[in-house]
């Protein structure tokens, strides 16, 4: 479905799938859960599912004769860890604004994680005291702006590499990964459980199992908080990103499939049941989930096959989006384990 499509490549090639048996006794072997390990997915600052985004997005940088990548997101953003990795990979500078998206309070949350490493890799910051939202912000703007009353060449990521033109492309590539891979395990997955918050990995998901007619086992678990957003933004990345790879299907409302209720109390901010979840699968696997996003989706995947949603004996792929690095910003949360 991407052949077309230009690709500069940023990860280590096909993650691998594996299975979490340990964790799928525990919940009374009803299902069989495997993991796809997209936090693995690179040697670049500890990886993550920007990274098959990026992919799609880099020629198009390179080609417009950038010499600055700019980004936002919140302060622990993973999207922006990836887009400072990526642009020390290939040679450009990088400004990234960190809006405050979480209302966290951690002594060292502003200088640990993420953000630390955005900033070990030569990233230039602007922390911003701004709330959460998905959409285009101000902020953003004036950074390109900056960047050109410098006389610098700025290239503009949006927030999660979502809602750029070709954002939906790398989850395409995603599906299309999977397939091959049930070819070589002789057995097809029966969902595929994704965490959803600026909606392109979600989108790009869609359109990929559109291919073989099971969008609607994309199972999102939404951990915005905000998910008439999330929804909305997914539908139309999926549409868009349809349009862009030829699909014959038409991707519908009905297709985006999205959990809403396991994002309280607010992003970023981890329910007793999202830490729970948490610590039971790093116990039970040694599979580190973070507070923000993968830990909300392992969570609704838990709560989920306890509650009888997956008929007995599916396979459940929860695909592991990456986000570790996060949980250094919730030292105080995690103190007693
Ligand atoms: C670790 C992790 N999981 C899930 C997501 C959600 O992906 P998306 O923004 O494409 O919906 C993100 C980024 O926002 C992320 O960094």
């Amino acid at each position: 479905m991407l052949k077309k499509f230009e690709r500069y490549p940023l990860t280590f090639g096909p993650t691998p799938i594996e299975k979490l048996d340990r964790l799928g006794k525990h919940l009374g072997d009803k299902v069989e859960i495997y993991a796809k390990r997209e936090d693995c997915n690179s040697g670049l600052a500890f990886g993550g599912n920007k990274l098959r985004k990026l992919e799609y997005i880099i020629p198009d940088a390179i080609a417009s004769n950038a010499d600055t990548l700019v980004s936002i997101g919140g302060v622990q953003s993973n999207h922006t860890r990836m887009v400072a990795a990526v642009a020390a990979k290939i040679g450009m500078k990088c400004l990234l604004v960190q809006e405050s998206w979480v209302p966290h309070e951690d002594a060292v949350y502003d200088r640990v994680g993420n953000i630390l490493l955005s900033r070990i890799m030569g990233a230039e910051l602007r922390l911003v005291d701004e709330g959460f939202d998905i959409g285009i912000r101000r902020s953003w703007e004036k950074a390109l702006y900056e960047v050109k009353a410098r006389g610098g060449r700025p290239y503009a990521i949006p927030a999660g590499a979502s809602v750029h033109e070709k954002g939906g492309l790398g989850y395409v590539g995603f599906a299309e990964e999977v397939r091959a891979q049930e070819k070589q395990l002789g057995f097809a997955f029966d969902y595929i459980v994704v965490c959803t918050v600026t909606g392109s990995t979600h989108a790009g998901m869609l359109v990929g199992f559109a291919e073989d007619g099971r969008q609607c086992n994309v199972i999102g678990v939404d951990a915005s908080a905000t998910p008439t957003k999330t929804k909305a933004q997914v539908l139309n990345i999926a549409q868009h990103t349809a349009k862009l790879v030829d699909l014959e299907t038409e991707i519908v409302e009905d297709d985006v499939v999205l959990f809403e209720e396991y994002a309280y109390p607010c992003y970023g901010i981890p329910s007793e049941e999202t830490k729970e979840a948490i610590r039971l699968c790093a116990r039970l696997e040694g599979i580190i989930t973070d507070p923000v996003y993968e830990g909300k989706s392992m969570q609704g995947m838990i709560d989920l096959i306890q509650k009888g949603f997956f008929p007995e004996g599916s396979r459940v792929l929860y695909a592991h989006l990456g986000g570790a690095p996060a949980v250094n910003g919730y030292s105080y949360t995690f103190r007693s384990g």
